[in-house]
């Protein structure tokens, strides 16, 4: 008889989003007339820019005509798109990533979930705690990340890296050595970065015990510092222990249109395996490419005036979240984050669990944020607020909060 994925069935509750999701619902059907804002889950509200609308215009036209109609993409990614990332992203800030090493996808999500299927099952996993949720419940869907406690709210195979107020929600080298390492900056859900200099610690430590690096770069557009690192490659020796993913979400507000990429340099190997090969091979076999429109909406990104317009879209959700970090800070909370991340990390007052102010705040002033335990046990205590929203939402956001009474 069939059997289902027992993998799967240990995955504890809902995904994070999804039980947010529910208590809303289920507070907006109770209370109809209430005006919820969400600066909840991490999705943009700015319209796409004009230079990428045209752009998929003129693509949408192509393909009603038979000379220059479209059909399956290369598995790979056109090389228009490539050619255009590997130059912009990678060449013009001194990392020596080719065109053919770049794999085109529908988003970071996919990539950093699929990644783990090129490496062996008992490889042993360390991820930054609080977490991204997708990088642990995919390692547990393929079996790598062992049981499941729920009292700590633990993996028994996986390696957790505490990133907390007193090490500045920066990862330390783990007493227990891992063979992938996840890091993602700047960081969600803490809103924090890494130098250079801390980030070449983790390639030299990697390249040392021969580990691989997965860095999630999804924020690389809301870098504002000058010693924050954009891409791993920007470090000395990257290319023998990292691959990166990136993403269209977050820089040119494709959540709705799905594009992203994968980094992994030839050099990459596991033991004498060459992971791109793999990668391809994966890509390949599983995946039939990014949309036509969508890459040529991806190589607009890149255009004069595409530049220009995300330059102003990302500054718009930066005020909103120094507007955040600024308004809560004055009023007394304790909050770190929003200088190059669109995320504000929020001490949650009172000692209250971050579950506690969840429902505190949607049911007293109906403002949706998320809490920081559903990112892992570090997270407990803590609260993200995303810089996502229109910036009326969040000027209204900030000053319910002011007056939530707490
Ligand atoms: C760290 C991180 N990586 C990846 C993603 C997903 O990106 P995409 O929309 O390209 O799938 C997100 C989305 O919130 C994210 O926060």
């Amino acid at each position: 008889m069939v059997k289902a994925n027992g993998n799967y069935l240990k995955l504890p509750g809902s995904y994070l989003f999804s039980t947010i999701g529910k208590k809303v619902r289920e507070y907006s059907a109770a209370n109809p007339e209430a005006k919820i804002i969400r600066l909840g889950i991490g999705d943009v509200t700015q319209p796409i820019a004009p230079a990428i609308i045209e752009a998929m215009h003129k693509a949408v036209d192509e393909m009603g005509n038979a000379e220059t109609f479209k059909g399956y993409a290369p598995d790979l990614g056109y090389e228009f798109l490539r050619n255009t990332i590997a130059e912009n992203d990678y060449k013009a800030r001194g990392c020596n990533i080719e065109a053919d090493e770049i794999f085109v996808s529908d988003g970071a999500k996919c990539d950093c979930s699929n990644i783990q299927e090129i490496f062996s099952l008992d490889n042993k996993i360390a991820v930054c705690d609080p977490v991204y949720p997708v990088y642990v419940d995919s390692n547990v869907m393929a079996g790598r990340a062992g049981d499941y406690n729920a009292k700590t709210e633990t993996w028994s195979d996986v390696i957790y890296m505490p990133c907390t107020a007193d090490n500045g929600f920066a990862p330390q080298i783990p007493d227990k050595t891992p063979d992938l390492i996840y890091l993602c900056f700047p960081n969600n859900p803490t809103g924090a970065t890494i130098t250079k200099a801390q980030l070449q610690e983790w390639v030299d430590y990697a390249n040392k015990v021969g580990a691989v690096i997965l860095y999630d770069a999804a924020y690389e557009a809301y870098i504002s510092e000058e010693n924050v690192p954009h891409s791993i490659y920007e470090c000395e020796g990257a290319r023998t222990c990292a691959i990166e993913f990136r993403s269209f979400s977050k820089n040119a507000g494709f959540t709705g249109v799905r594009l992203g990429f994968t980094v992994i340099p030839k050099e990459l190997k596991a033991g004498d395996v060459a992971l791109h090969g793999l990668w391809a091979r994966r890509h390949g076999t599983k995946y039939n490419g990014a949309p036509y429109i969508i890459q040529r909406a991806g190589e607009a990104v890149y255009s004069a005036a595409g530049k220009e317009q995300l330059k102003a879209q990302v500054a718009y959700y930066m005020n909103n979240a120094k507007y955040i970090y600024e308004g809560l800070k004055g009023a007394g909370f304790t909050v770190s984050g929003g200088v190059n991340a669109p995320y504000i990390w929020l001490k949650t007052p009172n000692n209250m669990t971050s579950w506690e102010f969840f429902d505190y705040l949607l049911e007293k002033v109906q403002v949706v944020g998320t809490p920081g335990a559903g990112f892992g046990p570090s997270g407990e205590g803590y609260f993200r607020l995303t810089a996502f929203g229109t910036y009326e939402n969040t000027v209204a956001a900030v000053d319910r909060i002011k007056n939530a009474g707490l």
